[in-house]
Formats: structure tokens, C-alpha cells, sequence
């Protein structure tokens, strides 16, 4: 059995940052050291919240869960209610967490653990990157203390899903994300471009909803609001995991293709603001190269994700 991963995680558990939780925790892949929450689907205090409730699934107690960033660096927050619904799962009403937030903030988590572990952590954010950027301004050593980013956002080359051009973890905070990508650190970007493939089926519904494992019934349960939000713009009865293929990839990088360029933050664009432009032109260098997960193999990755979950 290979060492398992030691990720630090950042998130804005809703739905999909939920099962995202439930499949790192379940892979058998992945020593989950630490986890920060951030705005974005919801409060910070609620994501931290929520993201307790989804370890108390997995049986799973005493990772610290930190408090993180509750607004964006240079815009007001928008927490997006209407995709995750009000309390973040769905409106499922589920069981108060166990225990409270642990002490202390997420972006100051992320420099002391980098510190007390360099060279060491996987740093996974599936939400708005407000603590890595605030964590990357109080710490200018940062990018070499952390040997891989793996961040679920942006769109090199597909639309956005906010706004025309941009994605929601990007959009909630594009300064944040701005600093992250230019920092210098190995980042991969695990983009629409890929995550829009990994539409759950009717049959990958069914195999949650038939599950009698208790990771399973929790997502069949908080998944029906985010299914029903789906249905509404895309026809038919399906979800993207987003989150999740952050953490698959993040674990098993086979899952996709990628291809490393320059990748810029649109900061003050009318109609483009937080859109991530990739300078995919052929030949060109790139000074500090974002590796873009631009293939998937859906099938696979679907695949395993269910055989962690059910
Ligand atoms: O665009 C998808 C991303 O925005 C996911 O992380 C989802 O949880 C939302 O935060
Ligand atoms: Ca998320």
C-alpha cells in the first residue's frame, strides 16, 4: 500500500467541497493533516462547521478544522446560497457538528504547518483561494515550503460558470487567486474544463442512492439540492464533481492530461473580471507555468469515485 498523501485542505464546504471530504478521506490515499475554510458557498464559521459534520461521517474526529478568511481581499463576499443552499448541504438540516472549530485561522495554519512540515504538505483548495493569498502575503517563503498546490478552479478554455468568463472560485476572489498563480509554486489547475466532464450519470445516481453505507446515504441526501439546481440549467438530472476531481487528481494525478503555461488572473475587465487567461500560444515560455488539467478520463475517475463513496 503506497504512503498516504499528507494534504492540508482548504475549502468552503458545500456540496461538492463534502464529498470531495468524504473521498480523501475514504481513498485510503490520504493523511487529511489539516483543514481551513474560506467564503464562498458559505460563511466561513459554516464551511468550518459543515466540514466537521461531514468528518463526523467518515467517523473521523480530532483533524483540525480552522476558521479561515469570511471576505474576499478586495471586493465584498457573495456567499452563493442558491447552489448549496442556505446551511451549505443542501437544506438537510443535518446533525450539529461534534465539536467546534479548532483555535487559530486558516491562512496562519497554512504558513505554520508549512513551516513545521516543508517540503512535505499537498495543499488542496476547492474554494475562493483568499487564505493561500493571505498566507502567501504574510509569508514571502511560502511558495518554497509547499511542494504542490492543487487548486479545483478557473477555465482555460471552457466558459465560466458565474459570470461568461469566470468561474466561481475564481470569481469570489480574483486578487487571492491572482497571487497564486504567479507565485512560483508547482500549481495544477483543475479547471471547468475538466471538472464540467465528470457529470455524475443516472446510473452513478442510482449506485449512491442503493448504498446502505453511511457515506453514501449523506451524499444522496445533501446531493438532491445541488441536483435539483443542475436540472434547472442543464436539462436533464446530473451534477459536476468538481470538488471531488480536485481531490482525485490531487491523489492520482493519472486521471487527467495537462499542459503548463503562463496563467494570469483578469482583474479589471468589465465582462471578464476573475477570468483565468491561459497564454496557451504554441512555443511561448512560461516564467513561473501553471500545469492546466485540460483531459479527463471521466469514465475512470466516476468510476472510483463511487467505489469510495458506496
Ligand atoms: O465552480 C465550482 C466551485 O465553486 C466548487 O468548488 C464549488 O464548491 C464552488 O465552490
Ligand atoms: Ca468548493
Amino acid at each position: 500500500m503506497p504512503d498516504k498523501l499528507p494534504v492540508l485542505l482548504d475549502c468552503d464546504t458545500g456540496i461538492d467541497d463534502a464529498l470531495a471530504i468524504l473521498y480523501l478521506v475514504n481513498s485510503g490515499l490520504c493523511d487529511l493533516v489539516a483543514v481551513g475554510s474560506v467564503h464562498g458557498n458559505v460563511t466561513a464559521l459554516t464551511g468550518a462547521r459543515n466540514t466537521i459534520r461531514v468528518l463526523d461521517v467518515a467517523g473521523l474526529s480530532g483533524i483540525p478544522v480552522v476558521v479561515g478568511a469570511d471576505r474576499p481581499l478586495a471586493q465584498p463576499v457573495d456567499i452563493s446560497a442558491h447552489i448549496h443552499g442556505a446551511d451549505g448541504l443542501g437544506n438537510t438540516n443535518q446533525p450539529a457538528p461534534s465539536a467546534d472549530p479548532a483555535q487559530g485561522e486558516a491562512a496562519q495554519q497554512i504558513i505554520r504547518l508549512a513551516r513545521e512540515r516543508p517540503g512535505e504538505l499537498t495543499l488542496l483548495a476547492i474554494g475562493p483561494l483568499t487564505n493561500l493569498g493571505l498566507a502567501l502575503l504574510l509569508d514571502p517563503d511560502l511558495a518554497k515550503l509547499i511542494p504542490h498546490v492543487v487548486v479545483m478552479g478557473g477555465a482555460a478554455i471552457a466558459p465560466g460558470n458565474v459570470t461568461t468568463h469566470a468561474e466561481a472560485n475564481i470569481w469570489h476572489d480574483p486578487e487571492a487567486a491572482n497571487l497564486v498563480f504567479t507565485a512560483g509554486w508547482p500549481v495544477t489547475m483543475v479547471g471547468l474544463d475538466v471538472t464540467m466532464k465528470t457529470l455524475l450519470s443516472e446510473a452513478d445516481q442510482k449506485r449512491i442512492e442503493d448504498s446502505q453505507r453511511d457515506t453514501a446515504r449523506f451524499s444522496w441526501d445533501i446531493l438532491q439540492f445541488y441536483l435539483d439546481r443542475y436540472q434547472e440549467f442543464m436539462g436533464f438530472r446530473t451534477c459536476a464533481l468538481h470538488d471531488p476531481l480536485a481531490a482525485g487528481i490531487a491523489l492520482e494525478r493519472s486521471f487527467a492530461t495537462y499542459r503548463k503555461a503562463e496563467l494570469r488572473v483578469e482583474l479589471r475587465g468589465e465582462h471578464t473580471r476573475g477570468m483565468t487567461v491561459a497564454d496557451l500560444r504554441p512555443g511561448r515560455q512560461a516564467e513561473s507555468p501553471v500545469e492546466l488539467a485540460l483531459q479527463v478520463d471521466a469514465e475512470a475517475f466516476r468510476e472510483k469515485f463511487l467505489d469510495t463513496i458506496c
